[in-house]
C-alpha cells in the first residue's frame, strides 16, 4: 500500500513538473517572467494542489484536470505571498528560504508578477484538460470568490488594517485570508471528480477547520519555528505589531485550538470514501514545523 509521504511525493512531484512547464517561452519582458517563476518554482509545500489531487483522487475523478487546477490555485497563492511580503503588507525579506520577490527584482515587478500570476490562474482553468465548460466555469467561480474582495483579499485588508481584536473577528479573518484558498483546493478537487452537493459540502467543511488550524499553527510558528527550516522570518508579526492568535490566545491554548480544528476537520469527512490521507494529512498540518 502506498504510503502517506509516497502519496504526498507523487502529487507534489506531477504539480512541480506541470509548474516548471508554465512561461517556458522567452519573451523581450523577461524579467518579469522571472520573477514569477522566482517564486514560483522556489519549493513551497504545496499544500493547496495536494489537496486538490488528494480530494479528486479520493473521489475518483479526472486527475489532469485537476492538476491544471491544483496548479491554478498554486498560481494565486504564490501572487499572494509576493504582495503580502511587500513593504507596504508584512514588509519581510525572507519567503520559501529565499530573499522575497521584491528583495530582488523591486517592488515595481513584484507587484506585477504578482498580478500576472493571477491572471495565468484564470487562463490555465480556462484550458484545464478534460473537463467540461461546466466544470472550468464552476472553477472559475469558486477560485475567484475564494481570492478575492470577500475571500483572500477581504482577509488581507481587515490583517493590514488591524481590524480584528477578539477570537471571533479573528476566526473571521482567517477564514478569509488563509481558509479561502484551502476551500478552494478542496472545492477544485471535487469540481474536477464531478461530485454531489454534499461530497462537495463536506469537503469544504474539513477545508475550513484544515483552514483555521493552519493559521493558527502559522501564527505559533512566527514565534516558536526555527528560521532555516520556516524558511521565513520568525518573529514579523511582532515586528509589525499584527494582532494574531499567539498573542490573544498564547501558544499553549493555540495549541489546543489547532487540536481541536483538526479534530474536526476530520469529523467533516467521516462518510467519505478512501479517507486515509486525508486524515492524515490534517494530522500533518497540525504538527507541521514549517
Ligand atoms: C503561507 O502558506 C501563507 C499562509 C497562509 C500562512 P504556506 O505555509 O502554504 O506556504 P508555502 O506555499 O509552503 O510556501
Ligand atoms: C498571509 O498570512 C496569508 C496570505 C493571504 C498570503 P501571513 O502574513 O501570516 O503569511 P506568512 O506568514 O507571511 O506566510
Ligand atoms: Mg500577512
Ligand atoms: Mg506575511
Ligand atoms: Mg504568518
Amino acid at each position: 500500500m502506498e504510503t502517506f509521504q509516497a502519496r504526498y511525493d507523487r502529487y507534489r512531484a506531477s504539480v512541480e513538473e506541470s509548474l516548471q512547464s508554465l512561461f517556458l517561452r522567452r519573451k523581450p519582458y523577461n524579467r518579469l517572467q522571472e520573477a514569477m517563476r522566482y517564486s514560483l518554482l522556489a519549493g513551497g509545500k504545496r499544500v493547496r494542489p495536494v489537496l486538490t489531487l488528494a480530494f479528486c483522487e479520493a473521489l475518483g475523478g479526472n486527475m489532469q484536470g485537476a492538476l491544471s487546477l491544483g496548479v491554478a490555485l498554486e498560481c494565486v497563492h504564490t501572487y499572494s505571498l509576493i504582495h503580502d511580503d511587500l513593504p507596504c503588507m508584512d514588509d519581510d525579506d525572507l519567503r520559501r528560504g529565499r530573499p522575497t520577490c521584491h528583495k530582488v527584482y523591486g517592488e515595481t515587478l513584484a507587484v506585477l508578477a504578482g498580478d500576472a500570476l493571477q491572471a495565468e490562474a484564470f487562463r490555465l482553468i480556462c484550458i484545464a484538460p478534460g473537463l467540461s465548460a461546466e466544470q472550468r466555469v464552476d472553477a472559475v467561480q469558486a477560485l475567484a470568490s475564494a481570492c478575492g474582495g470577500d475571500g483572500m483579499v477581504a482577509g488581507q485588508v481587515l490583517d493590514v488594517e488591524g481590524l480584528a481584536h477578539d477570537e471571533a473577528s479573528l476566526r473571521d479573518l482567517c477564514l478569509r485570508k488563509t481558509g479561502g484558498l484551502l476551500c478552494a483546493a478542496a472545492e477544485l478537487g471535487c469540481i474536477a471528480a464531478g461530485v454531489s452537493t454534499e461530497a462537495r459540502r463536506q469537503a469544504i467543511n474539513y477545508a475550513k477547520h484544515i483552514g483555521l488550524a493552519f493559521q493558527v499553527r502559522d501564527d505559533m510558528l512566527d514565534v516558536i519555528a526555527d528560521q532555516d527550516e520556516f524558511g521565513k522570518p520568525v518573529g514579523s508579526d511582532r515586528e509589525e505589531g499584527k494582532r494574531t492568535f499567539a498573542d490573544l490566545l498564547g501558544l499553549e491554548d493555540c495549541g489546543m485550538l489547532v487540536a481541536e480544528e483538526t479534530r474536526l476537520a476530520k469529523e467533516a469527512i467521516a462518510g467519505f470514501p478512501d479517507k486515509r490521507f486525508l486524515l492524515e494529512l490534517a494530522e500533518n498540518l497540525a504538527n507541521r514545523r514549517k
